[in-house]
This record gives structure tokens, C-alpha cells and sequence, in this order.
């Protein structure tokens, strides 16, 4: 496939994808709308049709909890062969629930990044200030809810309670702090995420199992945001989330400015993550950032992509970001080399627990391929920028917008018609290397 022959299939995805008032991940894999999907959606909107864009983000954000939540799963036309479907969260009747089904989890707070891009996309028209005023104040509820709601302690970092709030469901940075669970009385559940897709590419049973044993945790205690930092076995901090909601709190800032809305509640906010996050995410002997187990505290001292994520919101140092890049560099972490051909495996291939076909385990996905992107040219760092689009171009050119690939050979793996993909194909072809 050339260029022009991705660009056509990319915007033919994201077409058989759209629901009309929301998009799907995939057709069959993931039949309902995803929260930072969707943001992703709408940037792959805003090169066809920024209308369309600005609908996945009002769809979304329609679901909001009372509490400032915003939820990973929204179920806008109820149940489908998906599991879990919007029952089995337990969430009917709840005080802080919102008017749409969902699920009772959050996922990375890609939105006001996202926002941001459509506004400068639209050329600050009055439509887009409309709408910018419009969202504004429902992204900021929820960040507020992100660094107090579920913050331990005044240090304004978030906690995730499930790891499909990190978007990387069983990345080995979890294993360690799933590996503590012992799941009892687990609810019946069938898992249908192995009917479309190979069961060697998706999370072993032992996770799933914990999966569903942390949600029926949740909502044994009716999703009480407090009881669940104090009683969720599983509570961890998330370089990769973090970092995602810094660089959001800047984009969110801008937005604000823009409409002349009060910013110094963000302004707090970042200068709260930038006070803490060395002391709680670096490691200064492994020269990586790594994330943290809360409920163990304890760092999880296991190397992933998640320690390029700080890259995006500007906060290495020069001499951090030449630690980082040795890493990137190297042949046995991240590095192509006999064994791997393409950029960027989503788990140092040294490390024990790397699978390049399963899942978060080592695959490339092409969203953490655009964010570490964002982080290389934020920083200027021309040549890996260059060649990380490149790869990440001919895995797109070769097979088109599939969920994630293989490492060694590229081969194609996960769901098809796979619309973030589609969404960041479009923004790397829009993209000039310098
Ligand atoms: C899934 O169903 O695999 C999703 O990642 C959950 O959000």
C-alpha cells in the first residue's frame, strides 16, 4: 500500500467503525465505545470531518459519572455479545453513576490533548471556541476527580484500581501485583474476547480470572471511590497515566486560557506532578522511569515502554532523557536487532516476561509508537522520530490497521479494522520528518 492507498483504507476503518453518534475500537472485538479510543477517533475524524470528531468526544463525555468519572466502556446501545456487558458492573441506582450505561472503570485521560489538537485544526473558528467553552469544564471535573478522588495522599498523582484502567490490561508490569491476588467466589463469567481474536494474542485465563475478581470487588462495595483506595487489592500509580494526565493538565490549561476560563487549579496540578514525580517514578540506578505498586510500596521494577511516556509531557531532564535513550538504543531492550525487526516492542525484550504476541506482553501497538513520537520531538530527538514513523508506516503499509503486531517479523495481530490505528495512521502521514 502507498500513502494514498492507507490514507483511503484508514478513513475506510474509521467509516466502518462509526455508529453515528459514537465509534467502536473494532467492529466485532469491541462493539462499544472506548474512552481514550474514542478521543484518538476523533483526532482521526479531524482530518475528514472535524463535526464528526467533535460528536465521539460529546458522545463520550454524555456518559460522564455525577462525581466527575469518566468511564472506559459507555454502552450506548445496551448489551452485545461483549463481556463483560453493562450489567455485570452493578452500577443501577448508585448516587455518583452517570445517565448512560458504562463500565465502572476510567482509562487515560487522552482528551484534552486531544481537544486541544481539533481547536488548533479548526483555526480557533467560533465553532471550535463553542465548543472548547462547552467541554471544558466537564474534562476539568474530570482531572479534579483524577488528583483528588483517587490520590492517597496531596501528591495529586491518581491510583488505578483495575489494570484495564491502564489501558494495557496485562502488561508485565502489572503480573507481580496480580500475582499477590488470590481470587475467591469469583462470579460466573464466560470470556468472549477469544472469539475473535487468537487465544495466544489475548491474556491468559489467570488474568482474566483477576480481571473479573477486581470488578466483582467493586462492586461489592458500590464503586465507593473511597473504599476502593482503601480496600482494592490491586492500587498502583502509572508512569504511563501519569504522564498522559500531565501533558493533559497542559493542554487543558491552554484551553482554559483560550476561553478565559480560571486556571489555577491546573496550574496547581502541574506543579504538584512536577514536585513529585522523580521521587516516586525514577529509578536513578536503572536510569528508567518505573512504576509503582501503592498497595505494596513498593517501585515495580520491570522495564516496558511506559518509561519513555514522561517523554510527552516534557519532564526528563537532558541527562534523564540520555539515560532513556540508552535504553532505546539497546539491542536486547528496545532496539531492533536479529531477533526483532521493528520499533517499539511494548516490553524489554529482555525481560522475562516478554511475549511478542500476546497482548500488552510485547506487541508494538501504534498508539504507543505516536506517543513516544510526541515525546522524541518534544525533545527534539530527530533520527529516532524519523525512523520510529518509518516503522511504524511500513507495519501500516504492509498490513493495515490491525490492533498490534509482532515485534520480530511485523506480522499482524489482535482485531481488524482496528480504528485508533487508522485514527494515528492519518496523523503520521500527516506528520514531515525534519
Ligand atoms: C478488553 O476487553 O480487552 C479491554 O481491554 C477492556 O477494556
Amino acid at each position: 500500500m502507498n500513502s494514498e492507498e492507507l490514507r483511503n483504507r484508514a478513513h475506510d476503518v474509521l467509516q466502518r467503525n462509526d455508529r453515528g453518534e459514537f465509534s467502536t475500537p473494532s467492529p466485532h472485538q469491541y462493539p462499544h465505545q472506548w474512552n481514550w479510543d474514542a478521543a484518538l477517533i476523533a483526532l482521526g475524524w479531524s482530518h475528514f470531518d472535524v463535526s464528526r470528531a467533535r460528536t465521539e468526544i460529546r458522545s463520550l463525555l454524555r456518559a460522564q459519572w455525577r462525581d466527575g468519572m469518566l468511564p472506559h466502556i459507555i454502552y450506548h446501545h445496551g448489551a452485545s455479545d461483549y463481556f463483560p456487558p453493562p450489567d455485570f458492573w452493578q452500577t443501577h441506582g448508585l448516587p455518583h453513576v452517570g445517565a448512560i450505561e458504562s463500565s465502572a472503570l476510567t482509562q487515560p485521560p487522552l482528551v484534552a490533548t486531544v481537544v486541544r489538537a481539533l481547536h488548533e485544526r479548526s483555526h480557533a473558528d467560533s465553532e471550535s471556541l463553542a465548543f472548547v467553552r462547552e467541554v471544558f469544564p466537564k474534562i476539568l471535573a474530570w482531572h479534579r476527580w483524577l488528583h483528588h478522588t483517587r490520590a492517597v495522599d496531596d501528591s495529586g498523582l491518581p491510583c488505578l484500581i483495575h489494570p484495564w484502567e491502564s489501558g494495557t490490561d496485562n502488561s508485565p508490569r502489572w503480573a507481580a501485583a496480580l500475582d499477590r491476588i488470590t481470587p475467591h467466589d469469583l462470579p460466573p463469567f464466560r470470556r468472549r474476547d477469544t472469539q475473535h481474536v487468537a487465544p495466544d494474542e489475548r491474556p491468559l485465563a489467570q488474568d482474566y480470572e483477576r480481571f473479573v475478581y477486581l470488578i466483582d470487588r467493586g462492586r461489592r462495595i458500590g464503586w465507593d471511590s473511597a473504599r476502593l483506595l482503601a480496600e482494592s487489592p490491586f492500587l498502583v500509580q502509572d508512569v504511563m497515566f501519569c504522564s498522559i494526565l500531565h501533558r493533559a493538565d497542559e493542554d487543558l490549561r491552554a484551553l482554559g486560557k483560550i476561553v478565559n476560563e480560571d486556571t489555577r487549579e491546573i496550574e496547581k496540578w502541574l506543579g504538584q506532578t512536577r514536585q513529585v514525580f522523580d521521587a516516586r517514578f525514577w529509578n536513578e540506578t536503572r536510569g528508567l522511569y518505573l512504576d509503582y505498586d501503592v498497595r505494596a510500596s513498593e517501585p515495580i521494577l520491570v522495564n516496558t515502554f511506559a518509561t519513555f511516556m514522561p517523554l510527552l509531557a516534557g519532564v526528563p531532564s537532558s541527562e534523564q532523557v540520555a539515560r532513556l535513550m540508552q535504553h532505546w538504543s539497546d539491542l536486547h531492550e528496545y532496539a531492533p536487532s536479529d531477533d526483532s525487526r521493528f520499533r517499539l516492542p511494548t516490553t524489554s525484550k529482555n525481560e522475562p516476561r516478554y511475549a511478542p504476541r500476546r497482548y500488552w506482553c510485547g506487541p508494538i501497538w501504534i498508539i504507543i509508537n505516536w506517543l513516544s513520537y510526541i515525546g522524541l520531538r518534544r525533545y527534539e530527538l530527530r533520527e529516532p522520530a524519523a525512523a520510529l514513523r518509518a516503522d511504524t508506516l511500513a507495519l501500516l503499509q504492509t498490513h493495515g490497521c490491525r490492533e498490534y503486531f509482532d515485534p520480530r517479523d511485523g506480522a499482524p495481530l489482535g482485531a481488524t479494522d482496528f480504528a485508533w490505528s487508522a485514527a494515528l495512521a492519518l496523523e503520521f502521514l500527516s506528520e514531515r520528518d525534519e
